[in-house]
């Protein structure tokens, strides 16, 4: 048997340099609460990407979000901020044009506004969505026609909610969707419509759906923020019900890297969960960080339900795990920051909660918290 030698390389290994498989990226709401989390946090990773954020600056749209990365000269120079409408496509159509991937954050997100006023959920999550598309299909044709070297990526965040209720085990990518508000039911339709241009016409899509989230940044009128900042100024804290709906709250950076991590490895065509595995009651988030602000439980009030109000949402998250993804913040950790943040940061959340805020309070909250009872 002839008799081998093996050569060991003894010199120092230098790691070969691998960038980001998709270094320009659009990013659609990325003034939002995790849009700008996800925008943060690639920036910051120094890995060549450069992001065009389109954002067309909502009530739940703010620049001070990203106020992190314009202090950095290096990470500044490598985002230019649009203000533009997802639902217009002369904006949408140049800027799709020149990046590699699109990654939709942009939505009208908040379930309560979508019962009051339904009707811009319909534009900007599912119109937006379309336009979105269509100019990727455009880009499409290009590549096609050898004018770019590929046709860009879509990856569309959704939500849990489109799942609808959900009275026991775990929701899986395959199950039915049945949506139950006009949030979650314009969520579905733009997600569908995602999966349409997959099929139909080959672009290269994924979807991502992910559970309530919380963190820093969070607009105030969902209800950690919501309740964080109305017990630090010792105001009633309107419980919806009885208070024991439950729901998965994820960490915003575990989220917004979950979406990262989707953008770079996931299947095209394919559908992922991504999941806090923290499932709650509201009554425990909030004695949690009641706990936390040292303020009293007499804070909390019960008042009318939602109308329509999911019961519960939770997902199984096995997909995700199998593409190698994986959480880093524990639940008690991340409230812990999340609330600290908020007492910390006063100049981010005083302004919000003025202007608009006041009208908008006063119509879903003035005659519930009239009405309102005890919550033992
Ligand atoms: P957000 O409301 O904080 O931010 C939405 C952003 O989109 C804002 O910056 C707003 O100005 C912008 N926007 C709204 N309409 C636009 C339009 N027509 N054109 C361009 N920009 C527009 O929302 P979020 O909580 O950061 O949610 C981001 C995405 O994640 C949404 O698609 C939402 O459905 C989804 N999602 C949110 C959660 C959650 O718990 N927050 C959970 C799962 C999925
Ligand atoms: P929210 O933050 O609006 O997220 P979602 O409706 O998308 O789950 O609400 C989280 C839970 O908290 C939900 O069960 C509704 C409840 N809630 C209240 O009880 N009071 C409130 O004032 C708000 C905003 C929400």
């Amino acid at each position: 048997m002839p008799h081998t030698t093996q050569m060991h390389d003894t010199r120092p290994k230098t790691p070969t340099p691998r960038g980001p498989r998709h270094p320009r990226l659009l990013v659609t709401g990325g003034a939002g609460f995790i849009g700008s989390c996800f925008v943060r946090n690639r920036l910051a990773r120094r890995d060549g990407t450069t992001i065009v954020v389109l954002d067309k600056l909502t009530y739940a749209g703010n620049r001070a979000n990203l106020a992190p990365v314009e202090a950095d000269p290096e990470q500044a120079a490598r985002l230019r901020f649009v203000v533009g409408d997802i639902a217009d496509p002369a904006a949408v159509a140049p800027l799709v044009a020149e990046v590699d991937a699109i990654v939709n954050f942009a939505a009208e997100s908040h379930v309560d506004r979508s019962i009051l006023d339904p009707e811009a959920f319909l534009r900007t999550d599912v119109m937006g969505v379309h336009v979105l598309l269509e100019a990727c299909r455009v880009e499409q044709q290009r590549a096609t026609g050898g004018e770019r070297a590929a046709a860009p990526r879509f990856l569309q965040v959704s939500t849990d909610e489109v799942y609808g209720s959900v009275e026991s085990g775990a929701s899986t990518e395959d199950d039915r969707l049945e949506p139950r508000s006009p949030y979650s039911a314009a969520k579905a339709a733009g997600e569908l419509l995602v999966n349409s241009y997959s099929v139909t016409y080959g672009l290269d899509t994924v979807v991502t759906r992910g559970s309530n989230t919380y963190g820093p940044y969070h607009h105030p009128e969902k209800l950690i923020p919501l309740f964080i900042t109305n017990a630090i100024d010792d105001e009633r804290l309107p419980l919806y019900g009885d208070g024991l709906q439950r729901r998965d709250w994820l960490y915003v950076a575990d989220h917004a890297g979950a979406i990262d991590h989707v953008l770079e490895h996931g299947a095209t065509g394919e559908t992922y969960n991504v999941t806090g595995n923290n499932e709650r009651t509201n009554r425990d988030v909030v004695a949690q960080l009641l706990a936390r602000l040292g303020k009293p439980w007499s804070l909390v009030r019960l008042v009318d339900d939602r109308p329509g109000h999911d019961r519960r949402y939770a997902m199984d998250d096995s997909k995700l795990a199998g593409l190698g993804w994986k959480n880093k913040m524990p639940f008690d950790e991340g409230l812990a920051a999340t609330v600290d943040w908020y007492r910390d940061n006063e100049g981010w959340w005083r302004p919000i909660k003025s202007g608009e805020w006041q009208a908008y309070y006063r119509r879903q909250y003035s005659a519930r918290l009239a009405g309102s009872k005890e919550a033992t």
